[in-house]
């Protein structure tokens, strides 16, 4: 098997990027010809940014699962799809073939259905990294249920407004998940956001920490014991549910400028087209070698790199329960030894963290099966991409630098590995089918090179055609879904993301340009971090800003003014993170808070964040105009306590 719709030279490339932008739809329909369809579309693509509405492939019938695992269990069956490495090291890896995973889709997507579960329904998924996650994917993608997977870390209010947001009446959980030294109580997490959230109608548990659990009549059962009702009745192949292109495939929830979290909305037959052909050609994927995507399934990334992309390529996808660091820092090495990793996708946090262990932990690991680097998730600076080059990739394994966004379901600008060429920090070119542009701030396309950036050209991103992946909607708003994306430059998807551009038309992407921070590679509003610290009783108001850190990329610094009659400020300061936890989760908690007595604000009310945001990043001095402030004295109050 091999895919003819790998590039496999930078002439070709060229050539499938002008024929991508001179006949997007016959260009994709292209590589539709080479899924498994049941029915053929009406019609390749319709579209408008004003609304928008994009549609792909619309009247085409399938079903993503015949095309992850049916399609493969004649030629490929007894090869591994996922290879499952526990969190400790001690216990015993796990190897699911293509029939292997089929037999428990298919078993599970049974379970789905005894248990009330109909196509169109939102199920919510909170477990750990175990092949039940993907197992209980794939089985709601087989009935046709719509999977909207929830990051382990988050707080039960977080999993409650998710609840709530896609109106959820059943849940896939574990007792547990197990993470380093920790063991995380999902399923008492999940009890907890069930308090208010009355209309979930089952909540299916699967054994993992073996944690005691709450398990209530009615509304709780064990994964173990439906399993073996379904044996019982003899139930095996479960006829996959024939699904149009356009139907949603799943919800995930991911941070804004604004409020609450926003459920983007990916439909099937695009998702499948755009993950697998960037799959294929981003990361120069030959049959039969390994893949090992770093990233939790409760990401984009992993949605996107561990399962659908790999799976509908007929791929190996190896899945780590564990963290990088534990039980010690060559824990990833030790992994891609024992597997003979061929090709490693991971985050620079995670480059940056371990680069901080030097090279110790590296000795007598074998790298040598290694033959692509990847990274994702925030810009990765030279001196972590020069050390994951020379010793990861022992300078003879090409470096992707991946570009993309929760709303693009796959990567839209990158190197293709050893085909087009890297340039350190730089995502370089767009993949075809992809037509970025840069704007000002009034829409207008950038052709002239800055001064300021060393004869670049310097804009915000934005893309100006549909690709088969991007966003359709966000779940139940519209409107919203116009308003974050498509109503800031009419005409144009709005990625929220200032970039650069050289006169090779390689790109460098260089941060959000919106009120969103990038924490190790998370996505956070910093409005979300400042509605939480605010529900504080001591909390009057709060600012909150990035600032560069060394391993995070981002820390949250956070400028609060709190009731002083309230008590201690030792304490306030802890229950202000143990506040933040509770209402978002632990990655939202700051990493510096700096009690104020004023924010400074416009005349208008509005707070000066360019300030606050230079205070934090240590800069004292130029902090440009600040002759519209309502109090400039507030802003030298502020530098003097900067922590
Ligand atoms: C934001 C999207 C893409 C999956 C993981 C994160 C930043 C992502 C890169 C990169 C520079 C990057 C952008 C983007 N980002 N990849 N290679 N170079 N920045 O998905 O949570 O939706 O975040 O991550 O700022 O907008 P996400």
């Amino acid at each position: 098997m091999s895919y003819p719709y790998q590039i496999t030279s930078l002439a070709q490339y060229e050539a499938e990027y002008k024929r991508s932008v001179n006949d997007p739809a016959a260009f994709w329909a292209g590589i539709a010809g080479h899924f498994s369809w049941r029915n053929q579309w009406n019609e390749v693509l319709n579209w408008n940014f004003t609304e928008p509405k994009i549609e792909w492939f619309k009247g085409g019938k399938l079903n993503i699962t015949e095309n992850c695992l049916d399609r493969y269990l004649e030629s490929h069956g007894d090869q591994p799809a996922l290879i499952w490495e526990p969190n400790d090291p001690e216990e015993h890896h796990r190897v699911l073939t293509y029939r292997n995973l089929y037999d428990k889709v298919c078993q599970f997507a049974h379970v789905l259905r005894n248990n009330g579960v109909k196509k169109g329904d939102r199920v919510c998924i909170y477990m750990g990294m175990i092949p039940e996650l993907p197992i209980a994917i794939l089985a709601c993608a087989r009935l046709g249920a719509i999977h909207s997977v929830v990051f382990g870390g988050f707080s039960a209010q977080s999993i409650a407004d998710r609840l709530v947001d896609a109106n959820a009446e059943f849940i896939v959980t574990c007792d547990g998940a197990y993470r380093g030294q920790k063991d995380i109580p999902l399923k008492s997490v999940i009890d907890d956001a069930l308090i208010a959230c009355r209309f979930v109608k089952r909540v299916i548990v699967c054994t993992r920490t073996r944690t005691a659990v709450s398990m209530i009549k009615g509304r709780d059962v064990w994964w173990e014991d439906e399993i073996k009702k379904v044996e019982t009745l003899g139930l095996k192949d479960f006829p996959a549910e024939e699904m149009d292109a356009e139907d949603p495939l799943f919800i995930l929830y991911t941070s804004g400028s604004t409020g609450k979290p926003k459920g983007v909305v990916h439909t099937i037959a695009g998702y499948m087209l755009f993950t697998n052909y960037t799959f294929v050609n981003v990361f120069q994927y030959k049959p039969g070698e390994i893949h090992f995507c770093t990233a939790d399934i409760g990401w984009i990334t992993g949605h996107s790199y561990i399962l659908y992309g790999p799976l509908s390529a007929g791929g190996t996808s190896l899945m780590f329960e564990g963290i990088p660091t534990w039980p010690d820092a060559g824990r990833f090495w030790d992994i891609v030894d024992k597997f003979k990793v061929n090709i490693l996708y991971t985050a620079p946090t995670a480059i940056r963290s371990l680069m901080g262990f030097g090279e110790a932990p590296l000795k007598d690991k074998d790298l040598g099966s290694l033959r692509i680097l990847g990274t994702v998730g925030e810009p990765i600076n030279e001196e972590a991409w020069h050390w994951y080059d020379e010793h990861i990739g022992k300078r003879r394994c090409p470096i992707v630098d991946t570009w993309w966004q929760t709303e693009t379901s796959g990567v839209l600008i990158s190197n293709l590995a050893g085909i087009t060429p890297a340039k350190p920090s730089w995502a370089t070119l767009p993949l075809p089918g992809i037509q970025p542009v840069l704007v000002d701030e009034k829409g207008e396309e950038i052709t002239e090179a800055s001064a300021e950036h060393g004869g670049l050209l310097s804009g915000n991103l934005c893309l100006k055609f549909p690709w088969p992946g991007i966003i359709r909607t966000t779940y139940g708003d519209h409107e919203r879904c116009r308003n974050a994306y498509f109503a800031t430059y009419p005409g144009l998807y709005f990625t929220g993301d200032g970039a650069l551009k050289d006169q090779n038309g390689f790109y460098r992407i260089t941060g959000r340009v919106d009120d969103v921070l990038n924490v190790s590679g998370h996505r956070i509003g910093t409005a979300e971090v400042e509605n939480a610290i605010n529900m504080h009783a001591g909390v009057i108001e709060s600012a909150v800003v990035g600032y560069p850190h060394d391993i995070k990329g981002q820390g949250i610094y956070a400028y609060i003014i709190h009731d002083v009659h309230h008590g201690d400020p030792e304490h306030t300061r802890k229950d202000i993170l143990a506040t933040v936890t509770r209402i978002i989760g632990a990655i939202a908690k700051p990493d510096k808070i700096q009690f104020v007595k004023g924010l400074p604000k416009t005349r208008s009310g509005k707070i000066m964040r360019r300030i606050l945001r230079k205070i934090a990043e240590g800069e004292t001095s130029n902090l440009g105009d600040t002759s519209t402030l309502l109090d400039p004295g507030v802003v030298e109050e502020i530098k003097e306590g900067k922590l």
